[in-house]
């Protein structure tokens, strides 16, 4: 597992960041920041808006306030902007979002270095269990690499050098502050490849993928366990950002598991119809656009077999799931904290897109499902049908 350590059973090629005493008391800090910011400010917005804000909307707009309507989101976000405490939440989750790059970058002061030397070791092993295949030719979606999504410094796609881990590292150690800030706990000794497994393994006893797919693998944080867990299939992984993949590529090196990463682009892939059993994603579709989530939902359909599975999971950010001042916080986020997709996501109907591809309902998930203590996530999927025919576009 991925994880930030002091010392202890760490080693110079193991990809965690090390951590120094003073780094963790930042980290701890940092954490204690965050968890009061999201959920005591952020609770008391929830809840004045509930027993003061939302009766008072109710009664100018004569009726009561549906937490699906876009209008009444509007309504509801020129409330709770006027409000001290929205704008001390405002300001506070924007300083400490700061403050975790800083912490970030203060650990790759001292073990930058030994993370980029570890790369390098396995990148040059003249045997490998897995690969890595970079493609500097590729055109990269502007909405990722000119965005600091997270707000992280130089974003996803940054490089200085043909061989650089800086965006993999930084991503890594921004992920584990920012996710323990929010109240979700890390599982012990699970990955999110676990989750879906024992999901798969619940829902389709009888499926057994040999080829597996991962889109938007990023550092590869989940990616190991579906190698680890199916050891007899053959496990590939794709992302936009070289960095990330870098490090994912050396980070599935050092956990003994071979993975075959490459760089492309989800709404275009390189790889055949037909040719994989499980399509997966973790948290690719909040980081995607209105016009690429229907683009790779359907590519990871088109690689599927016939018989295959999707299977995605992403944040649970929906209306209905999340009530109206949850929304107001989140619209927030697109516009300050480098969250630009957001509300696309949690606006976006899956079930449709799926739909449209020529999914049938019965073959078709969207669902809110409990990992343990690691939160409740919004996934969703389907099992491509044996006769599956892409639709044709109508004439114009
Ligand atoms: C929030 S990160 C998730 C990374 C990883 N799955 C995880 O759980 O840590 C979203 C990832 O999607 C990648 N991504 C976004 N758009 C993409 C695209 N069109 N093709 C491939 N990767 C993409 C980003 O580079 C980033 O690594």
């Amino acid at each position: 597992m991925l994880d930030t350590v002091a010392g202890r059973g760490a080693n110079d090629l193991d990809m965690n960041l090390h951590m120094n005493q003073d780094d963790t008391a930042r980290q701890h800090f940092l954490i204690a920041l965050k968890k009061r910011v999201n959920l005591n400010m952020g609770g008391q917005i929830r809840s004045s808006f509930e027993t003061d804000i939302r009766p008072e909307l109710a009664k100018e707009a004569g009726h009561p306030l549906n937490d699906f309507d876009k209008d009444d989101r509007k309504m509801a976000k020129a409330a709770i902007e006027r409000t001290h405490k929205y704008k001390a939440w405002a300001a506070m989750t924007y300083i400490s979002q700061g403050m975790m790059w800083e912490i970030v970058d203060g650990v790759l002061d001292h073990d930058l270095d030994r993370l980029q030397t570890a790369f390098n070791e396995y990148k040059s092993r003249p045997t490998k269990l897995g690969s890595l295949t970079l493609k500097p030719d590729l055109k990269l979606p502007r909405n990722i690499s000119e965005t600091e999504i997270h707000r992280q410094p130089g974003g996803f796609c940054f490089e200085t050098h043909a061989d650089d881990i800086t965006a993999g590292a930084r991503y890594n150690g921004g992920g584990l502050m920012y996710s323990a800030g929010r109240g979700r706990k890390a599982v012990a000794g699970k990955s999110g490849g676990d989750f879906v497994l024992s999901i798969l393994r619940e829902r389709y006893p009888d499926f057994k993928p040999t080829r597996i797919l991962e889109l938007g693998c990023g550092t590869g944080r989940n990616t190991p366990s579906y190698k680890q867990l199916c050891p007899d299939a053959e496990v590939y992984a794709i992302d936009i950002a070289p960095g990330l993949l870098r490090f994912a590529h050396a980070y599935a090196e050092h956990e003994g598991q071979a993975v075959h990463f490459a760089q492309m682009d989800a709404c275009e892939l390189d790889f055949a119809d037909e040719s994989f059993d499980l399509v997966v994603s973790h948290i690719l579709g909040h980081e995607t656009t209105t016009r690429g989530l229907p683009k790779w939902i359907n590519e990871a359909l088109r690689v599927l077999k016939p018989g295959g599975i999707a299977f995605h999971v992403d944040v649970p950010t929906q209306p209905g799931y999340l009530k109206l001042a949850d929304q107001v916080l989140n619209d927030w986020q697109v516009r300050y904290n480098g969250e630009p997709f957001w509300m696309g996501w949690a606006d976006a109907n899956v079930k449709q897109i799926m739909h449209d591809a020529g999914v049938p309902d019965d073959m078709m998930f969207a669902e809110h499902m409990r990992r343990d203590e690691g939160g409740v996530w919004y996934c969703h999927g389907l099992r491509k049908p044996k006769n599956w025919a892409k639709p044709q576009k109508k004439a114009a």
